[in-house]
């Protein structure tokens, strides 16, 4: 599904059809640039999902944990991982395999690690400003 938005207010709606098309997926992973708007969609999903949470980027941090009435979502941004050992360490499979929703940036840092099954969602920034959105269930 190719998404194509052409300013911020458009995210919402985005979102929304992001979450249909993902079906059963709860893991995904968004390639882009840095500034492509990873972490703007993410934002959108999680009002989409309902937390109240304020989301952030957690670059820092490695991930963050956003609660929601019964249900929890995981942020995560591998940019600053210096191995995949690092991720190993950090318990990442207690947070994949929780059944919680998982939005990862940066996954191209934990190439060995990727679940089987998950919404890859690829953002392109063009020249214009507005935004190409693939999304696809692998
Ligand atoms: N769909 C969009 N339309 C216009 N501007 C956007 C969009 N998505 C993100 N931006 C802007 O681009 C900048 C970088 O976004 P960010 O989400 O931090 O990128 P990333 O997480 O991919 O590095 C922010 O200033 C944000 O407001
Ligand atoms: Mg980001």
């Amino acid at each position: 599904m190719l998404i194509t938005i052409q300013s911020l207010a458009e995210l919402p709606a985005a979102a929304e059809a992001i979450i249909a098309h993902a079906s059963n997926n709860r893991i995904f992973l968004f390639y882009g640039d840095m500034g492509a708007g990873k972490t703007t969609l993410i934002k959108s999903l999680c009002s989409a999902l309902g937390t109240s949470d304020t989301v952030t980027s957690p670059t820092f941090a490695i991930v963050n944990e956003y609660q929601m009435v019964n249900d929890k979502i995981y942020h995560f941004d591998f940019y600053r991982l210096k191995n995949q050992t690092e991720a190993l360490d950090m318990g990442y499979e207690e947070y994949f395999y929780a059944g919680a929703w998982c939005f990862i940036e940066w996954p191209e840092k934990i190439p060995d690690l990727l679940p089987l099954n998950y919404t890859r969602v690829s953002i392109a920034a063009l020249a214009d400003g507005s935004r190409q959105i693939d999304v696809e269930n692998i």
